[in-house]
């Protein structure tokens, strides 16, 4: 969401409209779930997005969500598959967990080593698998697995796309926090072709581990486990500072002022404006939230288990008024 150029009014008005009514079908026996699992999930954006979604493409689904203790992710998904969910997305703290739970990874998953997307799938005898979100109602799968897939890295590359107009290729990029998202990201960007990655982490150990993969993966792509001295590209928030209005700033604005970056990307979505996002715009840097990255992640989802192409602007709108008109 590239909202410091565009202006609150202009990004509101370009994110107004009908959000289809989600209760237009009513629940029934044909009904079909899908849900995302997270510890804990009550702010999760998700249902409304994939609601509005399911709606719009006319669908009997609905997209529920719950929480589930990581100790029990691996029953609750078994769970789902025997009430014939078609998928689950995960969230916080299961992107990990999933992996040695699913039946088959696809490359995403193994790429990124993180599952944020579970598609079930059903077979009879040996015929081939197939999602179950697209399998015929008069007939009962004899097994169901599970298929493991990673959205969220490329819905980074397309966000920054989209919100930024930024592309990977050939670029350096500043990039705070090498937790789960920081480390998916780092890979993500050295694997579309970042010739220069910085990488900074409160636990610089965890930095260096993220380092030593990039070099061994993508040895294309330098790394350096410190701030840069020259200008970047790209400064990439993957920390979780800034969700709270008392957070430091995620750099260190002495060994590394904004001006000397391209543009800002933080993943963080709420606030809309967090405090390096702010301090973004006053040194007149282009800018952008988190939102488009959990949008693109969820379009690609809904896409994984319809088969289907994803109403995007139907999803957007949802998401931005769940997110900052509630
Ligand atoms: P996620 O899956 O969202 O990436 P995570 O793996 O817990 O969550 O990563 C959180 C990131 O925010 C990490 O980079 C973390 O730094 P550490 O690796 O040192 O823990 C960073 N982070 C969280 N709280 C922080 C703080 N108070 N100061 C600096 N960095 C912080």
């Amino acid at each position: 969401m590239l909202f410091f150029c565009l202006g609150f009014g202009r990004q509101k008005a370009l994110h107004s409209g009908a959000v289809p009514d989600v209760f237009a079908h009513p629940i029934d026996a044909s009904t079909r779930y899908c849900a995302v699992f997270g510890f804990p999930v009550r702010h999760s954006a998700s249902p409304a997005m994939h609601n509005a979604g399911l709606a719009a493409l006319g669908l009997n689904w609905r997209y529920l969500a719950f929480s589930v203790p990581p100790q029990q992710l691996k029953m609750a998904l078994q769970g789902a598959a025997v009430m014939r969910f078609v998928g689950i997305n995960l969230t916080v703290p299961h992107k990990l967990l999933a992996l040695p739970m699913m039946d088959v990874l696809d490359s995403s998953a193994k790429a990124w080593g993180a599952v944020n997307t579970v598609r079930f799938e059903g077979r009879t005898g040996d015929r081939p698998w197939q999602p179950l979100g697209q399998w015929s109602e008069a007939e009962e799968p004899e097994q169901v697995r599970a298929h493991g897939f990673n959205t969220d890295a490329d819905a980074l590359i397309r966000a920054l796309d989209e919100d930024l107009r930024w592309q990977p290729e050939g670029r350096s990029v500043l990039l705070l926090g090498a937790g789960g998202a920081g480390r998916v990201a780092a890979l993500r960007l050295a694997a579309s072709g970042v010739r220069q990655l910085y990488l900074i982490n409160r636990t610089r150990d965890k930095a260096h581990a993220v380092a030593v993969e990039i070099q061994q993966r993508y040895p294309g792509c330098k790394v350096s486990v410190d701030y840069p001295m020259e200008p970047v590209d790209l400064i990439l928030n993957a920390t979780s500072l800034g969700l709270k209005s008392t957070d430091p700033l995620p750099l260190d604005l002495e060994r590394f002022p904004l001006h000397r970056s391209g543009a800002v990307y933080d993943m963080i979505y709420r606030p809309m404006e967090t405090a390096l996002l702010e301090a973004a715009r006053r040194a007149g840097r282009p800018a952008a939230n988190g939102l488009g990255m959990l949008l693109h992640q969820g379009t690609r989802a809904l896409e994984i288990w319809t088969g289907r192409p994803a109403p995007v602007e139907v999803m957007r709108r949802a998401l931005w008024e769940h997110v900052y008109a509630a």
